[in-house]
């Protein structure tokens, strides 16, 4: 594990919310995971349940409550690293259209991070040339602000600025979502390309269990701020465990032939108001008595797979 080229090791996060009286909400906890060159993890998991908050904290864009994150070795929230990671790890926001600037038209936004970089010295026709190839954009928009391109061609450019530094750790949040099938298809590639072909890190954040079953080495499972399962794509896919990864892998028809659909009780708890024991266990199909009591610890079950479950070991 320590030879991996990213270490995430014991997140934790917390949000204060509330005008009047603070609110006090865990987002993350004690998040670890490692990841290594030519390698996809994906993060799956409802809504809520911290998949972005992760995602910019590897960034750097927000600090932990605790915990530390080793890119290379660095620490990448001590002082000194803090430039050359900012650089290594760049993230295609969850939301394009609000990391463009609506007074910037396609031509600047597009430059933009070459300019932050300085990288710009008279070769701009070339810069603007790979970044729309990477984006599948046609050269007729660059005289366009944000405000008059479709959601899709928005999306591309924010892919597009992010791709063109030659990121070592792309984070991606939902980088799909937005675009039709064939553009779907089209991004998709481009990162797999840039995982197998370049060698480099992907941390893939989807509610897309296909496109995680086509990328994907490895699978992180959330559920309200825990990994509740981790470990190889090919051993989560295939033979699930928690509850939760069942229940998850089990709503999308055909990826796991012969599987029956299961249904989560209710709906995910308020993050003001936790559940005790293990967080799943009033929507758990298969909770007993002892889940209302027990918290739950990320158990390693064989090689590459680990399950917060006790039911499950
Ligand atoms: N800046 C913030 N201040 C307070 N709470 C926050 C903040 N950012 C996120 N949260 C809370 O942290 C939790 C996790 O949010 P996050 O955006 O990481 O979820 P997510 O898994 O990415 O969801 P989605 O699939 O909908 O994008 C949520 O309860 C959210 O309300
Ligand atoms: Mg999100």
């Amino acid at each position: 594990m320590n030879n991996q080229v990213l270490q995430v090791a014991g997140i934790d996060k917390f949000f204060s919310t509330g005008l009047i009286r603070k609110i006090r909400t865990q987002a993350l906890k004690g998040i670890s995971f490692s990841l290594n060159k030519g390698k996809c993890l994906a993060v799956v998991g409802e809504s809520g349940s911290g998949k972005s908050t992760l995602g910019r904290i590897i960034l750097g864009m927000e600090k932990p409550s605790a915990g530390n994150i080793f890119f290379k070795g660095k620490n990448i929230f001590n002082s000194r690293n803090s430039k050359s990671c900012r650089k290594a790890i760049q993230m295609i926001p969850q939301d394009a259209t609000a990391s463009l600037n609506p007074t910037m038209k396609v031509r600047e936004l597009l430059l933009e991070p070459f300019m932050i970089t300085k990288q710009l010295n008279g070769n701009s026709n070339k810069l603007l040339e790979e970044s729309l190839e990477i984006g599948k954009l046609t050269s007729d928009l660059l005289s366009r602000f944000p405000h008059e391109l479709s959601g899709g061609q928005r999306q591309r450019i924010a892919i597009a600025r992010t791709l063109c530094l030659k990121p070592s750790l792309i984070i991606a949040d939902e980088p799909a979502a937005s675009l039709d099938r064939s553009i779907q298809a089209h991004v998709l590639t481009i990162l797999k390309d840039k995982v197998e072909k370049e060698s480099k890190l992907l941390i893939l954040i989807t509610h897309d269990l296909r496109s995680v079953r086509l990328m994907a080495h490895q699978i992180a499972v959330m559920y309200y701020g825990c990994i509740v399962e981790y470990g190889s794509a090919e051993k989560i896919l295939n033979h699930p465990c928690h509850p939760y990864t069942i229940a998850l892998i089990s709503s999308v028809p055909g990826l796991r032939p012969r599987s029956e659909r299961i249904r989560l009780k209710g709906e995910p708890p308020s993050p003001i108001n936790p559940p005790t024991g293990c967080t799943l266990h009033p929507r758990c199909p298969v909770a007993v008595k002892s889940c209302e009591k027990n918290t739950q610890t990320l158990q390693k079950i064989e090689n590459d797979h680990w399950v917060r479950c006790s039911l499950s070991n």
